[in-house]
């Protein structure tokens, strides 16, 4: 009887080490991406850090927006619809805080406002999620890096003592900006080829695509002593997966979803 009661009993639960709780695009599936009512309601539903996408302006301000151009998670299209193919690097800021950056997620977030990279470091310093910026590299926003250590060293007091990292698929100008903001924590995106011996002394971490991911890749990027990060996804399955090879961290776009899965 003994032997069979156990046979009822739920398999025992992996036990997975804390691994950072992080917002895909501020938390994509839980609000309107890249916004800062998405990171706020991300840091109350566990996640640790806020995933913002950081482009440029046509006059040179840094903005929190994934796509190349404003038509997909705003409503520039009707606001100007003159202004085809509706590039970010082709408005400036004062045009761009004009559109309503919330209204295609759902009308109860209407007149929300495409965010600057300051309003996000106003919200870490205030007490919400870290940040985990990713510069997103484009012919049409040349110094962007130069932009991004400016602004971060014109407000050290706003993060100094958080957590903040910053994020890219371009290698080699992590290294530079690396120069530039030592104490900023460099992740990189992507596999490129380069042999990860070269890339300890500017960055900490590599972020790995989650769908091919294995648990001995895992092990070989961890003995260079490099973290490792992964996603983007909401599937729990996926989650389990993921933190079963001991990932350092994953981003997803329902950070409740992760919290729970980290509590089994
Ligand atoms: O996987 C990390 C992620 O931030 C890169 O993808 O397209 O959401 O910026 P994307
Ligand atoms: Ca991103």
């Amino acid at each position: 009887l003994a032997s069979q009661a156990n046979l009822m009993r739920p398999p025992r639960r992996p036990h997975f080490a804390r691994a950072e709780n992080i917002a895909h695009r501020a938390g994509s599936g839980q609000a309107p991406e890249n916004t800062i009512v998405a990171c706020a309601r991300a840091g109350a539903a566990g996640a640790d850090l806020c995933e913002f996408d950081v482009q440029q302006t046509k006059d040179q301000q840094l903005v929190l927006i994934h796509d190349e151009t404003l038509a997909r998670t705003t409503n520039v299209e009707q606001v100007f619809p003159n202004r085809r193919p509706w590039r970010v690097s082709d408005f400036t800021l004062a045009e761009i805080r004009r559109l309503d950056a919330g209204s295609w997620f759902s009308p109860r977030y209407r007149g929300t406002r495409v965010p600057t990279l300051g309003q996000a470091l106003e919200l870490l310093d205030k007490g919400g999620a870290g940040l985990l910026l990713e510069v997103k590299h484009s012919p049409r926003s040349p110094g962007i890096d130069r932009r991004v250590a400016a602004e971060l060293l014109e407000n050290k007091d706003l993060w100094q003592g958080r957590r903040l990292a910053l994020q890219a698929f371009d290698w080699q100008a992590m290294r530079t900006l690396h120069r530039m903001v030592p104490d900023v924590p460099i992740l990189l995106l992507g596999v490129n080829g380069k042999r990860l011996s070269e890339v300890g002394d500017y960055a900490s971490a590599l972020v790995l695509p989650q769908a091919r991911l294995t648990e001995r890749q895992v092990r070989e990027v961890k003995a260079h002593g490099l973290r490792v990060y992964t996603g983007p996804t909401d599937r729990p399955r996926a989650l389990r997966r993921l933190l079963s090879y001991g990932v350092d961290g994953i981003m997803t776009g329902v950070p409740a979803r992760l919290r729970n899965v980290l509590r089994e």
